[in-house]
């Protein structure tokens, strides 16, 4: 199966003097259909490398392919329009613009596509909102939901453009747990549904939910877990016993 993404031996660092390493040769294959956790320790480089595979920040040395078109590189039109149509984002929050509605806010990536899709655009925000069981809140400002509402509502914006592959940097970091659980679900069905997540977290209730977890330590991979059982205490143990093992 084709890769969504490669990322061979991508290299960053910051600052020349000293000059610290962040990513060093780092290797990634995202494939179609995967779930995939990062886990590792608060500055070992984890959401340094999601901004290198989503394009979002540069990279030193190495590279990164999305369906076998290179990114590192690339112009930044073209990677910007390629962010657009194959990378979702969903961060702790969701960045919101307070003087519109959830509903306008979750339509203003496909703004710019042209007028004859104005009704698909409006309809798939309404189904995506109808499935993250948010409709009735459409029309609300963004000051006034819950915090697990309204990262639902970035799920929704993050999926408008229907994505190859969702990155998520601690996507529930900022909710309780009952939240958490709710957007974990939702995630989990969208990856059922065909799109790829890539997520950063720290929980491994979270990170059980994935198909496999990459342990990071100082800017590299160090080993990855394939979770194999389908129960979810099971999930959890072995996860929270590779943490152990990787000193997480
Ligand atoms: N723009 C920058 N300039 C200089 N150093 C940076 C920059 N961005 C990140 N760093 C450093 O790079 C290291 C990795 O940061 P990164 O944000 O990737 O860590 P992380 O694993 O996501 O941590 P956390 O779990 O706390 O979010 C940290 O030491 C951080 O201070
Ligand atoms: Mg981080």
């Amino acid at each position: 199966m084709e890769n969504i993404l490669t990322g061979t031996k991508i290299e960053k660092s910051f600052g020349d003097d000293p000059k610290v390493t962040i990513l060093d040769k780092v290797d990634i294959e995202i494939k179609q259909g995967d779930f995939v956790a990062i886990m590792g320790p608060s500055g070992c480089g984890k959401t340094t490398l999601l901004f290198a595979l989503s394009g979002t920040d540069t990279i030193d040395q190495g590279s990164i392919e999305c369906e076998g078109i290179r990114l590192t590189g690339m112009k930044e039109r073209r990677l910007a329009d390629l962010r657009r149509e194959k990378f979702g984002f969903i961060f702790q929050q969701p960045t919101m613009l307070k003087n519109l509605n959830l509903l306008d806010n979750i339509l203003l990536p496909v703004l710019q596509n042209s007028q004859k899709n104005k009704a698909d655009n409006l309809s798939r925000a309404k189904a995506l909102m109808q499935k993250t069981g948010i409709i009735e809140l459409a029309e609300r400002e963004t000051t006034k939901v819950s915090g697990g509402q309204l990262q639902r509502a970035g799920i929704c914006r993050a999926l408008m453009s229907q994505p190859a592959i969702l990155f998520a940097d601690e996507p529930t970091g900022a909710l309780n747990s009952k939240a958490a659980e709710e957007i974990m679900t939702l995630l989990t069905t969208i990856n059922q549904e065909g799109t790829a997540v890539l997520l950063v977290t720290h929980d491994a209730k979270v990170a059980a939910k994935a198909k496999r977890v990459l342990f990071m330590k100082d800017g590299k991979i160090m080993t990855e877990l394939n979770i194999d059982s389908s129960l979810e205490e099971e999930r959890v143990e072995q996860v929270l016993s590779a943490m152990k093992a990787n000193g997480v």
